[in-house]
């Protein structure tokens, strides 16, 4: 088992990861007064059912909630909250969230608020919130106006990462967990990035050593990143390379058409573009950066840049600053700058793509 220490203070904790880990998971987790599974109709019939079923406590109540986007929302919110008093759920219980980054994001916002915060344990089943969403503490729901516009930073108490989880993953999911994953080699380890265009193929089939190493090397880049900028004041902001155009495309398309690591995987490759255009990165690098972006086979298509709302759908972005709207592009390989713009600036850049 690999295990990642996360320094944050008083509340540092571990990050677990291994295969097959999920089939003892109630050995490592302590002791509670009384576990609440949160997870989704998929995750439980997957993995949820039997996790419970074997689990050797008199306590261990679920909540289940339908799967996806739609649900991140606060009236799911105010639901588990009720359920979990309606169980009778006190402060030493504990939560466990168990699934993608939408029920990681959810439960872990019902425990920061749940009797002014329980503890929590997130058990990540995408790749994505095995890479990402559930280290680092960012909790929360979307509102009718935009993504994640409610949260808390709480973080939980520990991280346990079954890879064999993978196994049932859709492709599709997959691929948008590759996402974060090129993003992390393109913003902080250069070197990584070479490993990612040897070993593509191994890691999207799940080859065991190839699929361990990219987890754990993710994980050892957020938990850096994380334990020097908790707060995303400074430095946590690089990981929002290809964030401005992604979320801008996934606002001007209402959420139906891409999941979020597809409109990642096209910010990433524009805002690539845009480097390039800027002086800030040379023609060479750009070239192996949007190579690894196409072995995914996402489709990058400029003519999406032309969509009437995307301009307007960044200007909401909470990175914006005094107006201008901000961009974290590569410079030097394996780094970032920040790059603020006006409205008119990125308009035109974007026409010159
Ligand atoms: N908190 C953060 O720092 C952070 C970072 C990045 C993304 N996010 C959030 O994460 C969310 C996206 O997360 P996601 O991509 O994991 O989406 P998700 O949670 O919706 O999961 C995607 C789909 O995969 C299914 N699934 C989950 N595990 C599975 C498995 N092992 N086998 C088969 N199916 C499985 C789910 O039921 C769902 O249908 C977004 O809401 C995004 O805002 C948060
Ligand atoms: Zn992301």
């Amino acid at each position: 088992m690999e295990i990642l220490h996360i320094d944050l203070g008083s509340h540092s904790y571990t990050i677990h990861i291994d295969s097959g880990l999920l089939t003892n998971l109630p050995s490592y987790l302590g002791s509670a007064e009384a576990w609440v599974v949160i997870t989704d109709e998929v995750v439980d019939g997957l993995y949820g059912q039997e996790l419970v079923e074997n689990w050797n406590h008199n306590r261990v109540h679920k909540i289940v909630l339908p799967a996806g986007e739609e649900t991140k929302n606060l009236q799911t919110v105010e639901e588990i909250l009720r359920k979990m008093l309606n169980f009778g759920v006190t402060r030493r219980s504990r939560v466990l969230a168990l699934g993608g980054g939408v029920v990681g994001d959810l439960a872990g916002f019902c425990a920061s608020i749940y009797m002014r915060g329980i503890s929590y344990i997130q058990v990540p089943t995408t790749l994505l919130a095995q890479v990402d969403s559930s280290v680092g503490g960012k909790t929360g729901v979307n509102l009718p106006q935009g993504k994640n516009l409610v949260g808390s930073f709480y973080q939980p108490q520990g991280v346990f990462i079954d890879i064999k989880t993978l196994g049932t993953l859709p492709r599709r999911h997959l691929i948008s967990g590759m996402a974060e994953v090129i993003k992390y080699g393109i913003i902080y380890d250069y070197a990584f990035l070479g490993y990612l265009h040897r070993h593509f193929e191994d890691i999207l089939s799940l080859e065991e050593k190839s699929i361990k190493k990219v987890i754990t090397r993710c994980c050892e880049i957020k938990a850096q990143v994380v334990a020097e900028d908790e707060k995303e004041e400074g430095i946590r902001k690089i990981l929002n390379y290809g964030h401005t155009i992604g979320h801008a495309l996934e606002i001007a398309t209402e959420y139906q058409h891409y999941t979020h690591g597809e409109a990642v995987l096209k910010g990433m490759y524009v805002e690539a573009l845009m480097a390039r255009e800027l002086g800030l990165i040379d023609p060479a690098y750009y070239n192996e950066i949007s190579a690894l972006i196409q072995e995914t086979g996402v489709g990058l298509n400029l003519d999406e840049l032309l969509h009437k709302n995307l301009i307007n759908s960044m200007q909401k972005d909470k990175k914006n600053r005094g107006g201008n709207i901000s961009f974290v592009l590569p410079c030097n390989k394996g780094e970032t700058a920040e790059v603020l713009m006006t409205k008119e600036e990125v308009s035109h850049l974007l026409q010159k793509l």
